[in-house]
């Protein structure tokens, strides 16, 4: 016998010769394990609680669940529970408004900080007195610790686990890599190797016959396109992720009684829309196949940082306010709206986003902060804020395990505003011995009496103080301290954005607070940063757009340059997000105008459509409504 003469065809077939195959590669399943954001088998669930503050406060009150409750701030509502939403009460209506259309409704005011006192605490009289109390959102805080405690749980440990804090009430959890060891373990045709250990062959046709996707809704094609449409490997994944989130939320009421929905989609954009586009208590499926079809019925108008004035314009300039329409419009000529904001609005209304989903740990910094309206005009005033402020970090601090000496600031900044111009003043904590309340409150007091010495102090409209540096800990399980982390919400809700990090409430909640005086200009803030220990923001310094570099931060917090208030690092994104949906409003309403700076434009044009987030109103997107089906369902798999 002679040996095997190898000739310019491999001697083996190929095993998947002749028979179905995915369309889906190799490659793009291996891509799953390392979280690859081009792969179409990518898998992302978006969890968001529902009327979360208004659910936090009938938990802690034990009231029944059918009990219409809201949230008050001073005289607004600032969380509406799903009872009383039935009576028509929406965010930012008066509790009084609330009491004539909801005669039944609890209205439960935030906790407060009271001046002098050393702890928060619920107080009857807090709506009264603005000028002497301090929100605290230490309890929301707290309980969205223990949500986060438990959705990690609900999920194998790293790196098999990938969850974002992305707010105070909402994680976006990157599923991925654990669709990939369920697909192997499920799966043994998955499991060998492609044929030639070729990458790009297609991975063979999934052997098993339906998906059962339980009782969640699903965004799915329309039943005439469904004959034709076997599930492949991208509707698998889906099905698995729907699981694990049902396994998530289910772990969040079990144990903490709280509702939340959920969105699972191949991206966060779409998973965002996911989860609000079933409120409450229920997910939204997205298959990937039905994308298009699902934005399609959205009025582009609805889709956040497309309402408003850039909505208004792009209605106005294309005569349509639907997806569907705007679609058909080449990109060359969206970019009449601006080149960045027409590839922005090109890829957002065919819900092409990949940007990833990060993990965050343990908070690196806290900030307690307050605007005055009016102003204050002395030191002692100023003082009076510091206490409450120290006493507000120092607990925080307790938290993250000072008192044992597990994690402890560097520094202490204090930021103060006055007129046009932000100042910081930074002391470092003396290391070695433990840290106090006092401690941080004499620090702050020689930081705000430098900056009365420095110069013009008074009046003064924001007082904040900061503690940063916090040193990372190295920790092996994932317990509570893992989950300490101040990830920003959305870029639009200034106020509650910094609040949920930071409990720094500006003023009360009205829907004014959201339209804030953008300015145009893209500012710096430190004249030399590397040498920066006070620093000053002249608000009529513009230079050049970007995100805060390593030298603009204090101990990760930043006075941004457009607003000068304080945002927390972390929050950058989100909070440059913001100001990018309101320069491309700026962009339309002032033209013509100079182009934006394109480099931050296209970082936040990635991040703005990753946090789009639009709720479907009622009567509209009438088509699909009939085709979101929920109970059971089951699809056909092809016969291979
Ligand atoms: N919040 C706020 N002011 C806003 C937006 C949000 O104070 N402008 C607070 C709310 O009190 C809310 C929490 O942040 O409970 C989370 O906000 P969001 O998820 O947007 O709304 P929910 O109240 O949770 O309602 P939904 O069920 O629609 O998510
Ligand atoms: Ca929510
Ligand atoms: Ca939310």
């Amino acid at each position: 016998m002679s040996s095997p003469q190898y000739t310019s065809s491999p001697p083996a077939s190929n095993p998947l010769e002749g028979r179905r195959r995915s369309k889906f590669t190799f490659k793009h399943l291996n891509q799953l394990s390392t979280y690859s954001t081009t792969t179409p088998l990518r898998t992302i669930a978006h969890v968001d609680l529902d009327a979360f503050y208004a659910q936090c406060e009938m938990v802690r009150l034990g009231v029944a669940r059918d009990q219409p409750l809201a949230v008050q701030q001073w005289g607004a509502l600032i969380a509406i529970n799903y009872p009383s939403r039935k009576f028509g009460l929406t965010r930012h209506i008066t509790a009084a408004e609330a009491k004539k259309l909801c005669p039944n409704i609890v209205c439960q005011h935030v906790a407060t900080w009271r001046e002098g006192d050393d702890t928060w605490a619920y107080h009857d009289d807090a709506f009264k007195n603005m000028g002497t109390h301090k929100v605290s959102l230490d309890p929301y805080r707290r309980e969205s610790k223990k949500i986060l405690a438990t959705i990690k749980e609900s999920l194998p440990p790293p790196p098999l686990q990938r969850v974002e804090k992305a707010g105070i009430d909402e994680v976006f959890i990157d599923m991925s890599a654990q669709i990939h060891s369920i697909l192997l373990e499920r799966y043994p045709e998955l499991a060998r190797l492609p044929p030639y250990d070729d990458l790009t062959e297609n991975l063979p046709w999934p052997s098993q016959s339906t998906i059962n996707w339980e009782a969640d809704a699903l965004v799915d094609l329309e039943a005439e396109e469904l004959e034709s449409d076997d599930p492949d490997w991208d509707d698998i994944c889906l099905s698995i992720g729907a699981e694990i989130i049902r396994h998530v939320r289910k772990g969040v009421w079990d144990a903490l009684h709280y509702t939340c929905s959920g969105g699972v989609a191949r991206n966060k954009m779409l998973a965002k829309l996911g989860s609000g586009f079933n409120k409450p208590n229920k997910q939204t499926v997205i298959r990937t196949r039905a994308i298009q079809k699902f934005l399609n019925d959205f009025k582009f108008t609805k889709i956040r940082n497309l309402g408003g004035k850039l909505g208004d314009e792009i209605v106005a300039a294309f005569g349509t306010d639907l997806v569907k329409e705007l679609c058909d419009v080449p990109v060359e000529q969206l970019q009449k709206l601006g080149d960045d904001t027409g590839v922005w609005l090109y890829n957002t209304l065919r819900g092409i986003d990949s940007s990833e989903v990060n993990s965050r740990t343990q908070v690196k910094s806290m900030l307690s902060a307050k605007s005055f309206r009016p102003s204050i005009n002395t030191f002692e005033q100023g003082v009076r804020w510091l206490r409450i402020f120290a006493a507000d970090i120092f607990s925080r601090c307790v938290e993250e395990g000072v008192l044992e000496n597990k994690r402890k600031p560097k520094t202490i900044t204090l930021h103060h505003r006055q007129g046009g111009t932000t100042k910081s003043k930074q002391a470092l904590i003396p290391q070695g011995g433990l840290i106090s309340e006092e401690l941080i409150f004499d620090l702050a007091k020689s930081l705000l009496a430098q900056i009365v010495v420095d110069g013009r102090a008074w009046p003064c409209s924001n007082l904040s103080l900061s503690a940063g540096g916090f040193e990372d800990t190295i920790t092996g399980n994932m317990g509570i301290k893992g989950f300490l982390v101040t990830g920003g919400q959305r870029p639009t809700k200034e106020v509650v954005d910094s609040s949920e990090a930071s409990d720094s409430e500006e003023e009360p909640p009205t829907a004014k607070r959201q339209k804030i005086d953008v300015d145009d200009g893209i500012r710096r803030f430190f004249a030399h940063p590397s040498e920066a220990a006070t620093s000053t923001h002249n608000e009529n310094q513009a230079t050049q757009a970007r995100f805060p570099t390593e030298t603009d931060v204090l101990d990760g917090i930043y006075i941004c340059k457009k607003c000068s208030k304080p945002i927390l690092q972390s929050d950058a994104g989100e909070h440059e997000d913001w100001h990018f949906a309101k320069n491309l409003e700026n962009e339309l309403r002032q033209e013509p105008r100079p182009a934006p700076v394109h480099q931050v434009e296209s970082h936040a044009k990635e991040k703005v459509k990753e946090k789009t987030k639009t709720k479907r109103t009622a009567g509209q997107g009438h088509q699909s409504t009939e085709k979101v089906e929920k109970g059971q369902q089951r699809l056909r798999f092809g016969n291979g």
